[in-house]
């Protein structure tokens, strides 16, 4: 039993809930562990200790708190490290346990994987991939994902994952910037029983990227009309090479492992390339010190691969601790809403790392659900990508981890490649509201507006001070007075016990299904429709657990119906982004909320959707369209 129990205090922000003595008996950190991790940067070689070096390195780090480069002289291979490494202890214990869309099942063991990634790094040299090349892989939850990743990092190509639900627009555009002439996609997968044709996709992208594009082509559809034209089939390139063997290649610790592109406020995807050692150092590090895994453990990370989550908590940190890690295609309410409930219990998983917008999803759909099952397999909760409010913590604490197992609300960024705030969970005490303290090693702190320190009470931009090993190259990182600065776009408050609280984010990002889109991209492709003058997105959380996000469209004198408006604006973002990005409410008004400069008010945009406060709407050029807008959002659909 918990040793906290409901009555021991309010279930608000504020109250503090100990981690159960039956977690911190068994918890990979402990109280002791944990002081003895405060020296700066030489902390950091116990994560680096996590992994298997080819060529140990001169330096934890080069450089000081002004900024540097992490065990420079080291080399190391990541392939490696998630694969041959397990082979002596574990190569018949499950690595990758996958659950397909419709139901189908396939385990790799340690044995199969380390097969598997070398025929398939043995085919990707055999098309003339050499270290160095940008492999783009564009593909579903399948096995063949990760082992690609781990193939590419294998023979030292960078890989750069493109969500699969992007368009062919945004793919391409994401092969023009990296320079990649190599794609490794599928034919298609299956939602909710519809095939989606995924080659279509990655076809019509191959036609727009300037450069030859050489593709390889997982045959996921049972479907004979699909032709693979000049690309190679997977499964042949894996016959083709069946039982070679590959040597990891030793990479340098600061060559890039891969590059991800993740959305900011200038409304183009930006590129962050994450390095090999530093990188899967800290991913290591944080999947045994935060994530708790054992290599016995069952472990789910609810994340697609295609999103940094996905990157670094189902295939590197895992995979690197030799854990069993599972991969779920499927929708969580398909095809019942018991469904994540049922994999726990069937898979009997360990530690369960989810989103707050799941959580709430999960909350809304009744805690008939997970009560229905058994789900005391579960030793620790997850939480990452959004502030998870008190109520879904407690939710999320009472009905799925029966009281008995920590959560750790997590943060960090695509940015940061793995998590910088959190409580330890075998060490700290939790306290439903706030992510935690900075780790061991991390140094945090707030800025006002213009990078000057602020009360942390008072809260203000939320700024890393020292370099951590999981930071990108070209980090877009500032000289501070007395040395270094990572400001962050969000908005945060620390408390006296050094929690940090964050309120929000300060840049015009919106998060859709747990996935960071920037503003600009979704206003500019709506705009891009005829008939359309002017977007506005906003994200909606009130009314519903369930967060959405709406988009108010201004429109031309001579517009067209709206309901075919509507469909216009949907497609046009499934072409240019993708049909995840699709907002839930399109609201059109004749105006959207000015100052008289010109500025739009998105804030009250926020705020009429989401049934709030007004406040003070005297800086509006157009006052009057408030009431207008109010009425176009009475009115349903
Ligand atoms: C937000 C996802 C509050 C934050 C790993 C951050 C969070 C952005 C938390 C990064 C958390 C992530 N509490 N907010 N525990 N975790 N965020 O790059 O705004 O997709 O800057 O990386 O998500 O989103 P990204």
């Amino acid at each position: 039993m918990a040793d906290e129990s409901p009555a021991d205090g309010p279930r608000g922000e504020r109250s503090t809930v100990e981690p159960p003595k039956s977690f911190v008996d068994r918890a990979n950190v402990t109280a002791a562990s944990a002081a003895a991790f405060d020296d700066w940067p030489a902390c950091w070689e116990r994560a680096a200790a996590m992994v298997d070096w080819t060529e140990p390195y001169d330096a934890v780090f080069d450089g000081d708190r002004s900024g540097g480069r992490w065990f420079p002289g080291g080399r190391l291979n990541a392939s490696a490290n998630c694969v041959d490494t397990h082979l002596a202890e574990r190569k018949t214990q499950a690595a990758i346990k996958w659950i397909g869309k419709r139901g189908e099942r396939r385990t790799y063991t340690y044995l199969d994987l380390y097969h598997e990634v070398n025929e398939f790094a043995a085919g990707l040299r055999s098309l003339g991939i050499e270290e160095g090349d940008v492999v783009t892989l564009y593909m579903p939850s399948i096995p063949e994902l990760p082992v690609a990743m781990l193939a590419c990092a294998r023979i030292g190509a960078p890989h750069n994952v493109v969500f699969a639900g992007f368009s062919a627009a945004a793919l391409a555009e994401r092969m023009e910037r990296s320079e990649s002439e190599y794609l490794v996609t599928c034919d298609g997968y299956y939602r909710r029983g519809n095939a989606i044709y995924q080659k279509n996709k990655a076809d019509n992208a191959r036609i727009s990227v300037d450069h030859e594009v050489t593709d390889i082509v997982v045959e996921r559809l049972d479907d004979e009309s699909i032709k693979l034209g000049d690309a190679t089939a997977y499964d042949d390139l894996l016959s083709d090479h069946r039982g070679e063997e590959v040597e990891p290649v030793s990479r340098r610790a600061n060559d890039p492992l891969f590059l991800i592109y993740t959305s900011g406020t200038t409304g183009e995807p930006t590129e962050v390339r994450h390095t090999t050692g530093g990188y899967l150092a800290h991913a290591a590090w944080t999947s045994h010190a935060v994530l708790d895994l054992k290599p016995e453990d069952t472990y789910w990370c609810s994340a697609d691969i295609g999103w940094i989550t996905g990157h670094t908590y189902l295939v590197y940190g895992p995979l690197s601790l030799g854990t069993t890690t599972l991969l779920y295609e499927g929708a969580p309410d398909h095809p019942e809403k018991d469904r994540v409930w049922e994999l726990i219990e069937r898979n009997a998983v360990d530690v369960f790392y989810t989103a707050p917008t799941a959580i709430r999803a999960f909350m809304k759909w009744g805690t008939e659900h997970p009560d229905s099952h058994d789900l005391s397999s579960l030793r620790l909760l997850g939480s990452v990508g959004e502030p998870l409010n008190p109520s879904a913590w407690w939710w999320y604490h009472d009905h799925v981890g029966d009281r008995e197992c920590p959560i750790v609300d997590t943060w960090w960024q695509t940015e940061t490649g793995s998590i910088l705030l959190s409580t330890l969970p075998g060490v700290d005490a939790m306290k439903p509201g706030s992510a935690g303290p900075a780790l061991p090693g991390i140094d945090v702190t707030v800025v006002g507006p213009t990078g000057e320190p602020t009360g942390a009470a008072e809260g203000g931009r939320l700024t890393v001070e020292t370099p951590w090993p999981g930071m990108p190259l070209d980090l877009d990182a500032d000289a501070a007075d007395d040395g270094w600065q990572y400001v962050t776009e969000d908005v945060a408050r620390i408390d006296d016990d050094g929690y940090v609280t964050v309120l929000g984010r300060l840049d015009d990002t919106v998060t859709i299904a747990g996935h960071r889109l920037g503003t600009m991209e979704l206003e500019s492709a709506i705009a891009g429709v005829e008939g359309v003058a002017e977007a506005a997105i906003v994200d909606v959380r009130s009314g519903g657990p369930v967060d959405s996000v709406y988009a108010f469209v201004s429109t031309d004198e001579r517009h067209e119906d709206e309901a075919r408006l509507r469909r216009w604006i949907a497609d046009r973002v499934e072409s240019t982004i993708g049909e995840f990005a699709v907002p839930e409410r399109v609201v059109f008004t004749p105006e959207l909320p000015k100052t008289r400069s010109g500025k739009l008010l998105r804030r009250l945009l926020k705020d009429i959707a989401n049934d709030g406060e007004l406040g003070d709407t005297s800086a509006l050029r157009n006052p009057e369209i408030v009431g207008e807008i109010e009425s176009a959002l009475s009115d349903r659909e």
